[in-house]
């Protein structure tokens, strides 16, 4: 199908990134909220978006003219997506109240609209049970800051038409995006494959067999991850990482079980940067760093690299994703340095099965050898 209108529901953050990605991209675009508040604050983030794009010299005035009369903004659902092509959903990550706005949004548009959600977690099905066109439901899983970052997870659900998908796939890539396809499953590909680096981490750290400084400078020095593990924690949010991995553990299993220490943390209060404490100290008096335990670092990223790379394959042992959808996802959503695929070449898959198949031993069942590398 051929989209023309999208209407965006919530102005929030990913909303109004969406909004603005989608208007300068030529599409018509209406975005909606229930607060004119914060309607009034997602134009302003859009306006800035505009602002740094000509500051830039990616934008022109004309240009900018251009995107800002291809967008309107309304409290009024209903109006909003009359006449619109896509409807891509970015309110609040909670089940119930995104099922109500979706089973009215199947009420208010018309039968030809393809309806998306922005979940980072929620189950595609689920959501899509509350209408009355699940062919027409999809997942379009944006990553922030969606001005920045190119990729978008196009989640499918059982009953998604082909149809539906191709058109998702060419609406992401009309708004300059690069789409990767992923069936309906807990975490995606990108929450998915990331978690273990910081539960692997942490179980490491707190076996005493390295320092956080060390896992970190393993990871960044030799690795080339733009951050260790510690420190991207921090920044993201240790409570936004706890949830994220607590709803893999509830949805996959003990393999995904938030170790202690992040849970301490996170029930303390030390959330990363945004409290000025998580796993590192920020601003102030500093913490001395822990004394090294003298890990090898070459051994420490190898030893973080496998279960990645473990997890990555039973993504395509479960049919989730491809080799090459996952390796761009995890460049493009995560920053990998390598796909996980392209890890387990420049290590040799002979070194991934034999200290894959030493962890088996060591410790058992979340280590246990893919069905891609018997
Ligand atoms: N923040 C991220 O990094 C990120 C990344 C990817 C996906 N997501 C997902 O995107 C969604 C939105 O996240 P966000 O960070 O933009 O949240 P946000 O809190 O910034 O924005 C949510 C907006 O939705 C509005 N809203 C709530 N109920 C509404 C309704 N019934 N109708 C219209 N608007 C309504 C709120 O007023 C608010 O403005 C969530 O599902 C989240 O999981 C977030």
């Amino acid at each position: 199908m051929d989209v023309k209108r999208i209407a965006v529901i919530g102005s929030g953050l990913m909303g109004s990134g969406i909004a603005y990605v989608s208007a300068w991209n030529g599409f018509e675009v209406t975005m909606v909220d229930i607060k004119q508040e914060a309607i009034d604050a997602g134009m302003e983030r859009i306006r800035n978006d505009v602002m740094t794009g000509i500051e830039k010299g990616k934008m022109s005035l004309a240009d900018a003219e251009g995107l800002m009369g291809r967008l309107k903004a309304t409290t009024d659902q209903a109006e909003a997506v009359k006449d619109a092509d896509l409807v891509i959903e970015a309110i609040f990550e909670n089940m119930e109240i995104k099922k109500k706005v979706f089973a009215a949004l199947d009420e208010q548009a018309p039968a030809h609209t393809i309806l998306a959600s922005n979940t980072s977690s929620l189950s595609i099905d689920e959501l899509a049970s509350a209408t009355k066109r699940p062919e027409k439901f999809i997942g379009m899983h944006y990553f922030s800051p969606v001005a920045a970052m190119k990729l978008v997870e196009i989640v499918i659900g059982e009953k998604t038409s082909e149809d539906t998908i191709d058109t998702a796939v060419a609406v992401a890539k009309k708004q300059g995006k690069i789409p990767v396809k992923a069936k309906n499953s807990p975490g995606f590909i990108v929450n998915r494959v990331l978690m273990p680096v910081l539960r692997e981490a942490i179980l490491l750290y707190e076996q005493g067999v390295a320092s956080k400084e060390e896992i970190d400078t393993a990871l960044t020095v030799h690795g080339k991850f733009p951050a260790g593990p510690f420190t991207l924690g921090d920044f993201v949010g240790l409570d936004v990482a706890y949830h994220t991995m607590e709803t893999l553990y509830q949805e996959i299993g003990e393999c995904f079980k938030p170790p202690e220490t992040l849970k301490k943390l996170v029930d303390s209060g030390a959330l990363g940067t945004k409290t000025k404490k998580g796993f590192y100290e920020y601003g102030g008096a500093s913490a001395e760093p822990e004394p090294p335990k003298g890990a090898d670092p070459q051994w420490l990223l190898t030893r973080i690299s496998v279960p990645v790379i473990r997890e990555a394959m039973i993504l395509v042992d479960e049919g989730i994703a491809t080799k090459d959808d996952i390796d761009k996802a995890m460049k493009l959503g995560a920053n990998f340095p390598m796909g996980p695929f392209e890890m387990a070449e420049s290590l040799g898959l002979d070194k991934v099965k034999v200290e894959l198949k030493k962890l088996h031993q060591e410790l058992g069942e979340c280590y246990s050898i893919p069905k891609m590398l018997q």
